[in-house]
């Protein structure tokens, strides 16, 4: 048995601690295991590297991917070069097949988000043999618990709320935080709740800029002379759109997020004689070592990996459900995202601390 892995889309902390459980398990049951360089890209071009013992030794607590990722590479449609052009996607899943066929593998593990894994769930389709392991910070994977790559990503967004905090409250100023996360506020969420945000904005409510304005105001009426919020990169005002950053051709979603906190900043200065600052945290929540929960979970999910393949129950993605890794089918799980609920437990927690949801029709 031969295992070829392959890591796509944004890079996360715990890729590696997958990309080690796989090998390892793999390994022990003296299986063969190469690791395509780049996702979808090495596939195409046959680009990959022997993983051993040796290769893996030290990866756990590394974030990144040992492996190189794209998030432009979709073998179904191909633009990049030198087998592709950017002007006309061009179908190299055939090619992409031969080559994991030349390369001797017999089943392929595809560690990513949405886009990777639907590309997965096409090659399985097509009759190759493939299972899936859920990655990404923002968490908004429908078919498992929690992805990992979240936690390490809300402890960097914590700590920052957390270092805001005191310069806030020195200066009397509105510190506003922006976090990552797509169309999905968990991160903003979560660590606007661990680290007592007083207004949490999400793309999921969208803000009404007197609401946000009366947040600020009451606390200043209650003699707190600063604020704490907490915006996710998706959050947009009511009748409004989110605010786009870039746009990356070819990518499985091109549209890049980012820099609603300076609107928010300049809301809050235009009609409250205070002075806000902003922090964007930007690609610092995807980096640094993974979590323990995050080691664990990815772990568990390579690990579990070999265990599907051994089992060939091929076409499947591990998940975790209620602290256990289990998998469900590919066609479950991708095309689904996962946004916060607007009846979920963290939302009338944050509501009954006295956090605003900068939309006064959000009650608890
Ligand atoms: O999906 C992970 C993520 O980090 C999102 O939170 C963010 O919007 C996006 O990727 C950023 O992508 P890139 O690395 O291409 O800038």
């Amino acid at each position: 048995m031969k295992i070829g892995i392959l890591t796509g889309g944004g890079d996360c902390p715990g890729l590696n601690a997958v990309v080690r459980g796989v090998t390892k398990a793999a390994l022990r049951k003296g299986w063969e295991v190469i690791g395509f360089k780049d996702g979808y890209k090495g596939v195409v071009e046959n680009r990959f590297e022997n993983l051993d013992d040796r290769a893996v030794s030290g990866i756990l607590i590394r974030g990144g991917t040992i492996l190189g990722t794209s998030n432009t590479a979709n073998p179904f449609a191909y633009t990049l070069e030198p087998f592709g052009s950017a002007g006309s996607p061009k179908d190299l899943s055939g090619l992409a097949v031969k080559n994991l066929k030349k390369a001797g593998v017999n089943a392929l593990v595809a560690i990513g988000g949405d886009g990777t894994l639907n590309i997965a769930y096409k090659l399985h389709k097509n009759g190759f043999p493939v299972v899936g392991v859920p990655k990404t910070i923002d968490n908004d994977l429908s078919a498992t618990d929690v992805t990992f790559g979240f936690d390490s990503a809300l402890k960097v967004a914590t700590e920052a709320i957390d270092n805001v905090h005191t310069t806030a409250e020195s200066h009397h100023r509105v510190m506003i935080v922006e976090t990552m996360g797509r169309y999905a506020g968990w991160i903003a969420l979560r660590s606007g709740i661990a680290g007592g945000g007083d207004i949490i904005l999400l793309p999921e409510i969208p803000y009404r800029p007197q609401d946000i304005l009366k947040a600020v105001n009451d606390r200043r009426r209650r003699g707190k002379h600063f604020s704490i919020v907490v915006v996710s990169e998706g959050a947009k005002p009511e009748n409004g759109e989110m605010t786009v950053n870039r746009v990356v051709a070819g990518s499985t979603d091109p549209l890049r997020l980012g820099g609603v906190s300076y609107k928010i900043a300049g809301l809050i200065e235009k009609n409250i004689e205070v002075e806000c600052r902003v922090v964007v945290l930007g690609h610092l929540q995807r980096g640094g070592s993974p979590t323990p929960f995050d080691r664990w979970l990815a772990t568990g999910f390579g690990v579990g990996a070999v265990d599907l393949i051994e089992r060939k129950k091929f076409g499947r993605m591990m998940s975790l459900s209620c602290y256990k890794c289990v998998s469900v089918t590919l066609a479950q799980a991708v095309g689904k995202l996962r946004r916060v609920p607007l009846d979920c437990p963290e939302i009338r927690t944050a509501l009954s601390v006295g956090t605003s949801f900068g939309n006064a029709k959000i009650t608890a």
